[in-house]
């Protein structure tokens, strides 16, 4: 039997009745939000290829993250931005280093919102890549060190749990004893556990500072045709001890997202990346696309597809769009 019993036009015919049967309600604590923080100003700077985005001085990082948390944001996500690079990136660790410092700022300032930091060394290499260089490509044991030294740093100053980005492997398990053998037991891991090679990064590594200055990260970041050794990047993540998984960009990659929440029960968050945030801002100042409407798209079908909680751009303006449902 089908129609006219069945006419599905009926759970959609008002605002009421649509909203009594939305599947899928996002939530103003399910955002994040990624703050940059840079060294070098005195004043906070745009970052050009990301409308809306700054990079921050501690004072502005403070009144954004403040902002943010006012309107419901529970987390943010902290980079850092160096005065001085080096080849083995050795400023990431340095205990009064700018993010190190951050940390600390807003775990006094803000003390109820959760502070990750992303733990990368590519902001601080002076070849932009994510680790150690050995013959023109990074070199994964001698960057499990480095990485482990970073992470520890950011532990020390106060940071809530810590999110490797660099797609090393055995990152994680490297992180977990470095923390754990320094009495960070309780530092969660977020692992950046399928980080697919994206061009939708683009705009970040300007905010950011870290386009790498030859070659690209395909031996290190996952191939975008990939979505099985996707999932073994996060089940291998797992076994080393992640306490929560990433799939990172998000809307090229909700198959892997919906496949990881069946197959896998830590939490699962999504990276919608800086790309992604600015194709849809170019779009809105060509007047080709609304953007509220865009926004609240793409970040519904990034739940929809079994993402716990986003990291995104938008995530003040989502807290508040969603917040009228
Ligand atoms: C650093 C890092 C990147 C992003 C998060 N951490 C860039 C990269 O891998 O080049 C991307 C975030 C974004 O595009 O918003 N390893
Ligand atoms: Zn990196």
């Amino acid at each position: 039997m089908t129609f006219p019993i069945h006419r599905m036009r009926r759970l959609r015919s008002t605002p009421a009745l649509r909203d009594l049967f939305q599947e899928t309600k996002p939530h103003t604590s399910d955002f994040i939000l990624p703050l940059f923080v840079d060294e070098n100003l005195k004043t906070p700077q745009a970052v050009g290829s990301m409308p809306g985005v700054f990079r921050h001085t501690l004072n502005s990082l403070t009144h954004e993250a403040e902002r943010a948390h006012s309107l419901g944001i529970p987390a943010v996500l902290l980079f850092g931005i160096p005065k001085t690079k080096d080849v083995l990136g050795s400023e990431a660790y340095r205990k009064t280093g700018m993010l190190q410092k951050a940390v600390r700022t807003l775990k006094k300032e803000v003390p109820s919102l959760a502070v990750i930091t992303d733990v990368c060394a590519c902001e601080y290499t002076s070849h932009g890549h994510c680790g150690i260089l050995q013959k023109n490509d990074v070199a994964n044991d001698p960057t499990l060190k480095l990485l482990q030294k970073i992470a520890l740093s950011h532990a020390e100053a106060g940071a809530d749990m810590v999110a490797p980005s660099d797609m090393m492997d055995g990152r994680v398990a490297a992180i977990r004893e470095a923390l754990d053998g320094n009495g960070f037991e309780n530092t969660p891991v977020l692992s950046y556990a399928a980080k697919f090679s994206s061009s939708y990064y683009g705009p970040f590594r300007d905010a950011a500072d870290s386009t790498p200055a030859f070659g690209d990260r395909k031996t290190y970041q996952m191939p975008a045709a990939n979505a099985r050794e996707a999932l073994r990047e996060i089940e291998l993540d797992i076994e080393e001890g992640a306490d929560a998984v990433m799939v990172k960009p998000a809307l090229t990659a909700l198959d892997v997202i919906a496949k990881a929440k069946e197959k896998f029960l830590l939490p699962l968050w999504a990276y919608h990346v800086s790309g992604e945030y600015s194709m849809v801002k170019a779009a809105e100042k060509m007047n080709w696309l609304q953007k509220d409407v865009a926004m609240a798209e793409s970040l519904l079908a990034i739940k929809r597809a079994g993402a716990d909680r986003i990291i995104t751009y938008w995530a003040k303006e989502a807290a508040q769009f969603f917040k009228r449902g």
